[in-house]
Protein backbone atom coordinates (compact mmCIF):
# COMPACT_ATOMS: atom_id res chain seq x y z
CA UNK A 1 0.00 0.00 0.00
CA UNK A 2 1.16 3.26 -0.80
CA UNK A 3 2.81 5.74 1.92
CA UNK A 4 0.85 8.81 3.10
CA UNK A 5 1.99 11.73 1.27
CA UNK A 6 2.30 14.34 4.07
CA UNK A 7 1.79 17.97 3.09
CA UNK A 8 1.83 21.45 4.56
CA UNK A 9 -0.77 24.96 3.51
CA UNK A 10 -0.48 28.27 3.29
CA UNK A 11 -3.69 29.92 2.77
CA UNK A 12 -6.90 27.93 3.96
CA UNK A 13 -8.78 30.09 1.10
CA UNK A 14 -11.47 28.53 -1.29
CA UNK A 15 -8.90 26.35 -2.92
CA UNK A 16 -7.48 24.80 0.21
CA UNK A 17 -11.55 24.35 0.87
CA UNK A 18 -12.07 22.69 -2.65
CA UNK A 19 -8.68 20.25 -2.37
CA UNK A 20 -9.32 18.88 1.00
CA UNK A 21 -13.53 18.45 0.60
CA UNK A 22 -12.49 16.92 -3.16
CA UNK A 23 -10.00 14.47 -1.61
CA UNK A 24 -13.18 13.66 1.17
CA UNK A 25 -15.26 13.21 -1.66
CA UNK A 26 -12.77 10.47 -3.49
CA UNK A 27 -12.43 8.64 -0.19
CA UNK A 28 -16.36 8.25 0.63
CA UNK A 29 -16.86 7.54 -3.17
CA UNK A 30 -13.69 4.92 -3.58
CA UNK A 31 -15.34 3.62 -7.70
CA UNK A 32 -15.62 7.01 -8.03
CA UNK A 33 -12.77 8.12 -10.94
CA UNK A 34 -14.69 11.14 -12.73
CA UNK A 35 -12.76 14.61 -12.94
CA UNK A 36 -9.08 12.85 -12.07
CA UNK A 37 -6.67 13.36 -14.76
CA UNK A 38 -4.85 10.24 -13.16
CA UNK A 39 -6.52 7.94 -10.80
CA UNK A 40 -2.99 6.60 -9.45
CA UNK A 41 0.23 8.34 -10.24
CA UNK A 42 3.08 5.43 -9.73
CA UNK A 43 0.76 3.85 -6.65
CA UNK A 44 -0.19 7.29 -5.10
CA UNK A 45 -4.01 7.58 -5.00
CA UNK A 46 -5.30 11.27 -4.44
CA UNK A 47 -6.46 10.06 -0.79
CA UNK A 48 -2.85 9.71 0.16
CA UNK A 49 -2.54 13.04 0.68
CA UNK A 50 -2.96 14.07 3.99
CA UNK A 51 -2.48 17.88 5.63
CA UNK A 52 -0.30 17.98 8.30
CA UNK A 53 0.12 21.51 9.04
CA UNK A 54 -1.74 24.93 7.42
CA UNK A 55 -1.06 28.74 7.73
CA UNK A 56 -3.58 31.75 7.39
CA UNK A 57 -4.10 35.10 9.12
CA UNK A 58 -7.75 35.32 9.21
CA UNK A 59 -8.92 35.75 12.57
CA UNK A 60 -11.54 33.29 11.92
CA UNK A 61 -9.46 30.48 10.75
CA UNK A 62 -6.28 30.15 12.94
CA UNK A 63 -7.00 28.70 15.63
CA UNK A 64 -9.76 26.25 13.72
CA UNK A 65 -8.99 22.58 13.03
CA UNK A 66 -8.67 22.80 9.11
CA UNK A 67 -11.83 20.89 8.83
CA UNK A 68 -13.47 23.79 10.34
CA UNK A 69 -11.37 26.26 9.04
CA UNK A 70 -12.24 25.67 5.31
CA UNK A 71 -15.83 26.55 5.86
CA UNK A 72 -15.05 29.81 7.73
CA UNK A 73 -15.94 33.08 5.85
CA UNK A 74 -15.32 34.49 3.02
CA UNK A 75 -14.50 30.82 1.86
CA UNK A 76 -17.52 30.38 -0.56
CA UNK A 77 -16.60 27.34 -2.50
CA UNK A 78 -18.91 24.60 -3.95
CA UNK A 79 -20.17 22.30 -1.38
CA UNK A 80 -19.76 18.09 -3.23
CA UNK A 81 -23.11 17.13 -1.95
CA UNK A 82 -23.15 14.91 1.07
CA UNK A 83 -19.87 15.36 1.77
CA UNK A 84 -18.54 16.29 5.70
CA UNK A 85 -14.84 16.84 6.02
CA UNK A 86 -13.93 14.90 9.86
CA UNK A 87 -11.94 16.66 12.02
CA UNK A 88 -8.30 16.45 10.83
CA UNK A 89 -6.58 16.99 14.06
CA UNK A 90 -4.46 20.10 12.16
CA UNK A 91 -4.53 23.66 14.13
CA UNK A 92 -4.49 26.41 11.92
CA UNK A 93 -1.61 28.31 12.56
CA UNK A 94 -0.83 32.23 12.49
CA UNK A 95 1.68 33.03 9.82
CA UNK A 96 3.34 36.64 8.93
CA UNK A 97 0.99 38.42 7.46
CA UNK A 98 3.12 40.88 5.39
CA UNK A 99 1.74 41.65 1.97
CA UNK A 100 -0.86 39.06 2.62
CA UNK A 101 -3.21 41.53 3.99
CA UNK A 102 -3.80 44.20 1.55
CA UNK A 103 -6.40 47.16 2.72
CA UNK A 104 -9.59 45.77 0.22
CA UNK A 105 -9.44 42.85 2.42
CA UNK A 106 -10.88 45.15 5.40
CA UNK A 107 -14.32 44.36 3.86
CA UNK A 108 -13.95 40.58 4.08
CA UNK A 109 -12.32 39.81 7.17
CA UNK A 110 -10.26 40.58 10.10
CA UNK A 111 -6.04 39.54 10.71
CA UNK A 112 -6.13 37.63 13.75
CA UNK A 113 -4.43 38.77 17.05
CA UNK A 114 -2.43 35.78 17.39
CA UNK A 115 1.42 35.62 17.84
CA UNK A 116 3.09 34.86 14.28
CA UNK A 117 4.38 31.23 13.92
CA UNK A 118 7.98 30.33 13.24
CA UNK A 119 7.16 28.95 9.72
CA UNK A 120 10.35 26.87 9.14
CA UNK A 121 10.16 25.51 12.57
CA UNK A 122 6.28 24.27 12.16
CA UNK A 123 7.38 22.65 8.82
CA UNK A 124 10.09 20.46 10.49
CA UNK A 125 7.87 19.45 13.53
CA UNK A 126 5.01 18.82 11.76
CA UNK A 127 6.79 16.49 8.96
CA UNK A 128 5.50 18.10 6.55
CA UNK A 129 6.92 16.30 3.11
CA UNK A 130 5.81 19.45 0.73
CA UNK A 131 4.54 23.05 1.28
CA UNK A 132 1.40 23.76 -0.97
CA UNK A 133 1.55 28.10 -1.28
CA UNK A 134 -2.36 29.06 -2.06
CA UNK A 135 -1.89 32.85 -0.40
CA UNK A 136 -3.29 35.77 -2.37
CA UNK A 137 -1.56 36.97 -6.02
CA UNK A 138 0.44 39.89 -5.23
CA UNK A 139 1.63 38.90 -1.54
CA UNK A 140 5.00 38.76 -2.77
CA UNK A 141 6.84 39.25 0.72
CA UNK A 142 4.96 36.76 1.96
CA UNK A 143 5.40 33.88 -0.84
CA UNK A 144 9.03 34.06 -0.52
CA UNK A 145 9.11 34.17 3.14
CA UNK A 146 6.86 30.67 2.91
CA UNK A 147 9.03 29.63 -0.06
CA UNK A 148 12.72 30.86 2.12
CA UNK A 149 11.14 28.29 4.89
CA UNK A 150 10.81 25.20 2.89
CA UNK A 151 13.49 25.46 0.28
CA UNK A 152 16.21 26.93 2.12
CA UNK A 153 15.37 25.88 5.83
CA UNK A 154 13.03 23.02 6.22
CA UNK A 155 14.60 21.45 2.66
CA UNK A 156 11.29 20.25 1.95
CA UNK A 157 9.04 20.71 -1.61
CA UNK A 158 7.96 23.71 -3.10
CA UNK A 159 4.44 23.90 -4.91
CA UNK A 160 4.06 27.37 -5.74
CA UNK A 161 0.18 27.88 -6.76
CA UNK A 162 0.13 31.64 -7.02
CA UNK A 163 1.92 34.15 -9.70
CA UNK A 164 4.77 35.25 -7.92
CA UNK A 165 7.92 34.09 -9.95
CA UNK A 166 9.69 31.75 -7.48
CA UNK A 167 10.33 28.48 -9.42
CA UNK A 168 10.96 31.00 -12.78
CA UNK A 169 14.01 32.60 -10.38
CA UNK A 170 17.27 31.17 -10.57
CA UNK A 171 18.36 31.66 -6.92
CA UNK A 172 15.56 29.49 -5.93
CA UNK A 173 16.74 27.10 -8.54
CA UNK A 174 20.08 26.64 -7.47
CA UNK A 175 19.59 26.51 -3.62
CA UNK A 176 16.68 23.86 -4.32
CA UNK A 177 19.00 21.78 -6.32
CA UNK A 178 21.58 22.52 -3.57
CA UNK A 179 19.30 21.19 -1.05
CA UNK A 180 17.71 18.55 -2.66
CA UNK A 181 14.58 19.76 -2.78
CA UNK A 182 12.29 19.13 -5.90
CA UNK A 183 9.75 22.72 -6.47
CA UNK A 184 6.64 22.86 -9.08
CA UNK A 185 5.08 26.48 -10.27
CA UNK A 186 4.82 28.91 -11.11
CA UNK A 187 0.84 29.35 -10.50
CA UNK A 188 -1.37 27.00 -10.97
CA UNK A 189 -2.62 26.49 -14.91
CA UNK A 190 -6.73 25.15 -14.18
CA UNK A 191 -7.98 22.06 -15.19
CA UNK A 192 -9.98 23.18 -17.65
CA UNK A 193 -9.53 27.15 -17.06
CA UNK A 194 -9.18 30.05 -19.08
CA UNK A 195 -5.40 29.46 -19.75
CA UNK A 196 -6.13 25.51 -20.87
CA UNK A 197 -8.24 26.56 -23.47
CA UNK A 198 -6.97 29.96 -24.81
CA UNK A 199 -3.95 28.29 -25.04
CA UNK A 200 -5.53 25.23 -27.06
CA UNK A 201 -7.60 27.55 -29.21
CA UNK A 202 -4.27 29.73 -30.24
CA UNK A 203 -2.58 26.76 -31.46
CA UNK A 204 -5.11 25.15 -32.65
CA UNK A 205 -5.92 28.48 -35.11
CA UNK A 206 -1.73 28.82 -35.33
CA UNK A 207 -1.60 25.11 -36.94
CA UNK A 208 -4.09 26.11 -39.14
CA UNK A 209 -2.82 29.12 -40.66
CA UNK A 210 -5.07 31.53 -39.15
CA UNK A 211 -3.31 35.06 -38.00
CA UNK A 212 -4.14 35.96 -35.17
CA UNK A 213 -4.31 39.79 -34.56
CA UNK A 214 -5.90 40.30 -31.25
CA UNK A 215 -7.41 38.60 -28.89
CA UNK A 216 -8.93 38.86 -25.19
CA UNK A 217 -10.04 36.91 -22.37
CA UNK A 218 -12.35 38.26 -19.29
CA UNK A 219 -12.66 36.09 -16.50
CA UNK A 220 -15.30 37.09 -13.78
CA UNK A 221 -16.37 35.10 -10.18
CA UNK A 222 -17.98 36.46 -6.67
CA UNK A 223 -14.49 34.97 -4.99
CA UNK A 224 -11.92 36.91 -3.07
CA UNK A 225 -9.65 36.20 -5.67
CA UNK A 226 -11.55 38.11 -7.93
CA UNK A 227 -12.06 40.75 -5.50
CA UNK A 228 -8.15 41.31 -5.36
CA UNK A 229 -7.18 40.32 -9.12
CA UNK A 230 -9.39 43.75 -9.56
CA UNK A 231 -7.09 45.62 -7.18
CA UNK A 232 -3.51 43.73 -7.74
CA UNK A 233 -3.84 41.77 -10.64
CA UNK A 234 -0.42 42.56 -12.33
CA UNK A 235 1.18 39.44 -12.22
CA UNK A 236 -1.72 37.26 -12.73
CA UNK A 237 -2.12 38.93 -16.13
CA UNK A 238 1.69 38.73 -16.40
CA UNK A 239 1.07 34.79 -16.27
CA UNK A 240 -2.06 34.86 -17.92
CA UNK A 241 -0.54 36.68 -21.39
CA UNK A 242 2.47 34.71 -21.25
CA UNK A 243 0.78 31.40 -21.07
CA UNK A 244 -0.86 32.02 -24.52
CA UNK A 245 1.75 34.51 -26.53
CA UNK A 246 4.58 32.30 -25.51
CA UNK A 247 3.10 29.92 -28.05
CA UNK A 248 2.74 32.28 -31.38
CA UNK A 249 6.02 32.94 -32.92
CA UNK A 250 4.89 36.36 -33.98
CA UNK A 251 3.81 39.33 -32.01
CA UNK A 252 0.19 39.38 -30.29
CA UNK A 253 -1.47 41.39 -29.13
CA UNK A 254 -3.33 40.39 -25.80
CA UNK A 255 -5.29 41.64 -23.31
CA UNK A 256 -6.72 39.74 -20.09
CA UNK A 257 -9.54 41.60 -17.61
CA UNK A 258 -10.44 40.53 -13.96
CA UNK A 259 -13.86 41.25 -12.91
CA UNK A 260 -15.82 40.43 -9.42
CA UNK A 261 -19.28 39.88 -9.43
CA UNK A 262 -20.84 38.76 -6.18
CA UNK A 263 -23.44 36.61 -6.60
CA UNK A 264 -21.48 34.51 -8.91
CA UNK A 265 -19.59 33.27 -5.50
CA UNK A 266 -17.00 30.73 -6.43
CA UNK A 267 -18.56 30.03 -10.13
CA UNK A 268 -15.86 31.73 -13.02
CA UNK A 269 -16.86 32.46 -16.19
CA UNK A 270 -13.80 33.14 -18.81
CA UNK A 271 -15.08 34.74 -22.30
CA UNK A 272 -12.35 34.57 -24.94
CA UNK A 273 -12.43 36.57 -28.15
CA UNK A 274 -10.43 36.72 -31.51
CA UNK A 275 -9.99 38.96 -34.18
CA UNK A 276 -7.76 36.89 -37.12
CA UNK A 277 -8.02 36.14 -40.67
CA UNK A 278 -7.42 33.59 -42.83
CA UNK A 279 -6.95 32.70 -46.56
CA UNK A 280 -6.31 35.53 -48.38
CA UNK A 281 -6.64 37.89 -44.90
CA UNK A 282 -10.03 37.25 -44.89
CA UNK A 283 -12.04 38.12 -41.68
CA UNK A 284 -12.64 35.64 -38.90
CA UNK A 285 -14.07 36.26 -35.26
CA UNK A 286 -14.28 33.74 -32.31
CA UNK A 287 -15.95 34.13 -29.17
CA UNK A 288 -16.20 31.20 -26.69
CA UNK A 289 -17.28 31.41 -23.20
CA UNK A 290 -16.37 28.72 -20.00
CA UNK A 291 -18.59 28.45 -16.66
CA UNK A 292 -16.85 26.44 -13.89
CA UNK A 293 -16.21 26.01 -10.21
CA UNK A 294 -12.98 28.13 -9.89
CA UNK A 295 -11.38 25.85 -6.92
CA UNK A 296 -12.53 22.70 -7.46
CA UNK A 297 -10.53 23.60 -11.57
CA UNK A 298 -7.88 24.55 -9.12
CA UNK A 299 -7.51 21.61 -6.99
CA UNK A 300 -7.90 18.75 -9.71
CA UNK A 301 -4.00 19.96 -10.58
CA UNK A 302 -2.82 20.13 -7.40
CA UNK A 303 -3.85 16.19 -6.34
CA UNK A 304 -1.12 15.43 -9.05
CA UNK A 305 1.17 17.89 -8.82
CA UNK A 306 1.64 16.80 -5.02
CA UNK A 307 1.95 12.92 -6.37
CA UNK A 308 4.33 14.08 -8.87
CA UNK A 309 6.17 15.98 -5.97
CA UNK A 310 6.31 13.00 -3.71
CA UNK A 311 7.16 10.59 -7.37
CA UNK A 312 10.43 12.76 -6.94
CA UNK A 313 11.06 12.84 -3.14
CA UNK A 314 11.03 9.12 -3.62
CA UNK A 315 13.26 8.98 -6.86
CA UNK A 316 15.51 11.97 -5.04
CA UNK A 317 15.12 14.06 -7.52
CA UNK A 318 16.08 18.31 -6.47
CA UNK A 319 15.43 20.89 -8.45
CA UNK A 320 12.68 21.79 -11.00
CA UNK A 321 10.49 18.85 -12.16
CA UNK A 322 10.03 20.62 -15.66
CA UNK A 323 7.46 18.13 -17.21
CA UNK A 324 4.87 18.91 -14.24
CA UNK A 325 5.78 22.77 -14.42
CA UNK A 326 4.94 23.15 -18.01
CA UNK A 327 1.97 20.86 -17.94
CA UNK A 328 -0.05 22.14 -14.95
CA UNK A 329 1.24 25.69 -14.52
CA UNK A 330 1.02 28.90 -16.20
CA UNK A 331 4.47 30.18 -15.80
CA UNK A 332 6.52 27.54 -15.97
CA UNK A 333 10.20 27.84 -16.19
CA UNK A 334 9.94 26.58 -19.66
CA UNK A 335 6.75 27.08 -21.99
CA UNK A 336 5.95 24.24 -24.20
CA UNK A 337 2.86 23.25 -26.07
CA UNK A 338 0.28 21.11 -23.21
CA UNK A 339 0.03 18.52 -26.14
CA UNK A 340 4.18 18.01 -26.13
CA UNK A 341 4.29 18.64 -21.90
CA UNK A 342 1.40 16.35 -21.56
CA UNK A 343 3.60 13.42 -23.25
CA UNK A 344 6.58 14.44 -21.13
CA UNK A 345 5.35 14.40 -17.41
CA UNK A 346 3.71 11.11 -18.52
CA UNK A 347 7.23 9.62 -19.04
CA UNK A 348 8.58 11.32 -15.93
CA UNK A 349 5.59 9.53 -14.26
CA UNK A 350 7.43 6.33 -15.58
CA UNK A 351 10.42 7.22 -14.84
CA UNK A 352 11.77 7.25 -18.74
CA UNK A 353 12.23 10.73 -17.73
CA UNK A 354 14.46 12.54 -15.27
CA UNK A 355 12.44 15.76 -14.33
N1 LIG B 1 -8.80 28.44 -10.01
C1 LIG B 1 -8.25 29.16 -9.05
O1 LIG B 1 -8.92 29.48 -8.11
C2 LIG B 1 -6.79 29.52 -9.13
C3 LIG B 1 -6.06 29.18 -10.27
C4 LIG B 1 -4.69 29.49 -10.33
C5 LIG B 1 -4.09 30.13 -9.27
N2 LIG B 1 -4.83 30.48 -8.17
C6 LIG B 1 -4.14 31.20 -7.09
O2 LIG B 1 -4.25 30.50 -5.86
C7 LIG B 1 -4.19 31.45 -4.79
C8 LIG B 1 -5.29 31.11 -3.79
O3 LIG B 1 -6.57 31.31 -4.38
P1 LIG B 1 -7.90 31.24 -3.46
O4 LIG B 1 -9.03 31.37 -4.39
O5 LIG B 1 -7.82 30.11 -2.52
O6 LIG B 1 -7.73 32.61 -2.66
P2 LIG B 1 -8.42 33.01 -1.28
O7 LIG B 1 -8.40 34.49 -1.20
O8 LIG B 1 -9.74 32.31 -1.13
O9 LIG B 1 -7.44 32.38 -0.18
C9 LIG B 1 -6.19 32.92 0.17
C10 LIG B 1 -5.95 32.61 1.64
O10 LIG B 1 -4.64 33.06 1.99
C11 LIG B 1 -4.73 33.65 3.29
N3 LIG B 1 -3.55 34.50 3.50
C12 LIG B 1 -3.36 35.82 3.18
N4 LIG B 1 -2.11 36.21 3.56
C13 LIG B 1 -1.53 35.14 4.14
C14 LIG B 1 -0.25 34.93 4.74
N5 LIG B 1 0.66 35.91 4.84
N6 LIG B 1 0.02 33.70 5.23
C15 LIG B 1 -0.89 32.68 5.16
N7 LIG B 1 -2.13 32.83 4.62
C16 LIG B 1 -2.44 34.04 4.10
C17 LIG B 1 -6.07 34.36 3.29
O11 LIG B 1 -6.52 34.65 4.59
C18 LIG B 1 -6.94 33.31 2.58
O12 LIG B 1 -7.47 32.37 3.50
C19 LIG B 1 -4.31 32.84 -5.41
O13 LIG B 1 -3.05 33.44 -5.47
C20 LIG B 1 -4.81 32.54 -6.81
O14 LIG B 1 -4.41 33.50 -7.77
C21 LIG B 1 -6.16 30.17 -8.07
Amino acid sequence: MAKQIKVAIAGVGNCTQALIEGIEYYRQNPDDTRGLMNVEIEGYKVTDILPVAAFDINADKVGKDLSEAIYAKPNMAYRYPEITVPKSGVTVVKAPTLDGYPEHFNEWFEVSREPDCDVAQVLKDSGAEMLLNFIPTESHAAARLFADAAIKDAKIGFVNGMPTLIVCDPEYQRIAVENGVPIIGDDVKSQLGGTAIHRALAVLMYNRGIHIDKTYQINYAGNTDFANLMARGKSKHKTKQEAVTSLIPYPLTMSTGFTHVPLMNDRKTSYFWFDAANFGNAPLHFEAKLEVEDSANFAGVIVDMVRYMRVALDRGTSGVLDSACSFLTKHPPVQIPDSVAVEHVREFAVGARER
